[in-house]
């Protein structure tokens, strides 16, 4: 029976899945690295040095725990975090560190673009959204006016995962999905955005060319092959951005089908089989379903907040330790609030300068448990916020899916569903975009004659979280969080202009 191996260079680790063609997982692997925050707002890694070495790392270990050799292998299905740009030269080195996802020193040059094309309404013209400090044309024009020793010799410039593809194949190669967040993509009509190109100067050979997210892009090369264990010649499909591979993994390819994931980020994630563009606030992209689209919106550290909370309040506990001392707070927290601006926000706010903030604490709010659930609250709201979004924008909502690791934790579940007042489903699979990766690779490469088709035969739905006795709690409160950004937003603005 073929394999088939799903490769996440997300931004915790990079992880690698190797699955059957009924969808039954052999093993996983995942190689973490760390995250660089050289100044505040900065967040690099090195596509070398932390993610090439992890790729090969994952690659051979799922081998090995899996048992099986590379000649058993298939096809290979690319994924990761979207957004961050890798500056390779001539010779395709890597320039300097890759600007990720949740670096936000880019606000001055999103000004600059949206000046450059003629306003917010060519913009939405020319790729139908805003752009935010996450995405990658901003990177390429900080580079251009801060390092312009580096610019002069920029050649390249990749997303994540199609490093990852390059180190593989020796091809240069991107699908509709991740392109789609680099704000130099027409999204209506999935080819990059002349207009936009032209208006920033950026030369149309630094993009690689941009293909439908299931059509083989390359091959393994000798050099790859003996580096990771694959064999040479094994197909490489182009695969999508982490949030379009997830939502694919999670069975979320038909309209009406929504998921949250509680991942570093928190997605809000709803199938279109036409595209919508709501100038507001909630994002168009492309999706890795051939022909079809997606809406997302996106709170920049939602997991990621949690993480935070442990590292820096609570490293001698386990996560679940944490949730279950969580659990003996009562719900609300009696009004100690928290807001998870901690990497600034994207939606609703598109405010690089926001900040993580807790409100509320009084005498009684004397242990960690009480921060912590705070910290699982806070985070929940932001998802009621891109939930408001959705739903304002009209998009059917039959079945809402969760993924990601922060939905393994019941209370979290919990109160998610409490919190946007809607049942979770999961599915038989936990393992995210690697999954999904590992799918589009198995249409690809003609298992599957599509991805819905893909999906059917390998995603089923499990157990499901109903709203429970919390949800008017919730309601009385979320006004309250709500409130808060408004209240501190010129707070942040300002301890920003003091500290950069
Ligand atoms: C999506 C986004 C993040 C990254 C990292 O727009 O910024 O989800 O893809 O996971």
């Amino acid at each position: 029976m073929p394999f088939y191996l799903g490769l996440d260079t997300g931004t915790s680790g990079t992880k690698a899945i190797l699955i059957d063609e009924t969808g039954r997982t052999l093993a996983t692997h995942t190689h973490e690295y760390d995250l660089s925050t050289p100044k505040p707002l900065w967040a690099e890694q090195h596509p070398d040095t932390d993610w090439w070495v992890a790729a090969q790392d994952a690659i051979q270990s799922v081998l090995a725990k899996a048992g099986a050799t590379g000649s058993q292998v298939a096809a290979v299905g690319l994924t990761g975090q979207m957004h961050g740009s890798v500056f390779l030269d001539a010779h395709h080195n890597v320039l300097r560190p890759a600007l990720l996802w949740c670096d936000a020193r880019t606000g001055a040059e999103c000004a600059e673009i949206t000046e450059a094309i003629g306003g917010e309404a060519k913009l939405f013209g020319a790729i139908g959204q805003p752009v935010f400090t996450s995405f990658t044309a901003p990177k390429i024009l900080w580079v251009r006016k801060h390092e312009p020793q580096v610019y002069e010799k920029v050649a390249k410039v990749l997303l994540p995962k199609d490093y990852t593809r390059f180190k593989l194949t020796s091809e240069f190669a991107t699908e509709v999905s991740d392109a789609s967040g680099t704000s130099l993509l027409d999204v209506r009509n999935r080819q990059w955005s002349q207009p936009m190109l032209d208006a920033l100067q950026i030369p149309s050979d630094f993009l690689p060319p941009v293909y439908e997210s299931t059509v083989v892009s390359g091959e393994i090369t000798p050099e790859a092959a003996a580096l990771t264990g694959l064999v040479a010649g094994t197909p490489v499909v182009g695969g999508g951005g982490d949030q379009a591979a997830g939502a694919v993994g999670c069975g979320i390819v038909e309209t009406g089908r929504v998921s949250l994931s509680l991942g570093t980020s928190g997605v809000v994630f709803a199938h279109l089989d036409k595209p919508f563009f709501d100038p507001k606030a909630i994002q168009t992209f492309c999706h890795a379903v051939p022909g079809a689209f997606h809406l997302m919106g996106c709170v920049i550290s939602a997991a990621g907040s949690f993480e935070w909370y442990k590292d820096t309040f609570a490293p001698d506990m386990t996560y679940d330790t944490i949730t279950a001392g969580a659990a003996t707070v009562p719900a609300g927290c009696e009004g100690l609030l928290f807001a998870p601006y901690l990497a600034g926000e994207r939606n609703p706010y598109f405010d690089p300068q926001a900040r993580g903030a807790f409100v509320g604490a009084t005498l009684r709010t004397s242990s960690r448990d009480w921060f912590a659930r705070a910290v699982l609250e806070g985070v929940s709201y932001g998802f009621k916020d891109l939930m408001t979004l959705l739903e304002s924008s009209g998009a059917p909502i039959n079945e809402v899916r969760v993924m990601g690791g922060g939905t393994k934790s019941d209370l979290w579940r919990q109160i998610l569903s409490d919190v946007v007042g809607r049942s979770l489903h999961r599915v038989n699979n936990d393992e995210g975009p690697a999954f999904g990766a590992a799918l589009l690779a198995m249409v690809g490469t003609n298992q599957y004659q599509s991805v819905p088709e893909a999906s059917a035969a390998t995603i089923q739905t499990t157990d499901e979280t109903a709203p429970g006795a919390n949800v008017d709690t919730y309601k009385k409160y979320y006004p309250m969080y709500r409130s808060l950004y408004p209240a501190l937003k010129q707070t942040f603005a300002d301890v920003a202009a003091a500290t950069n």
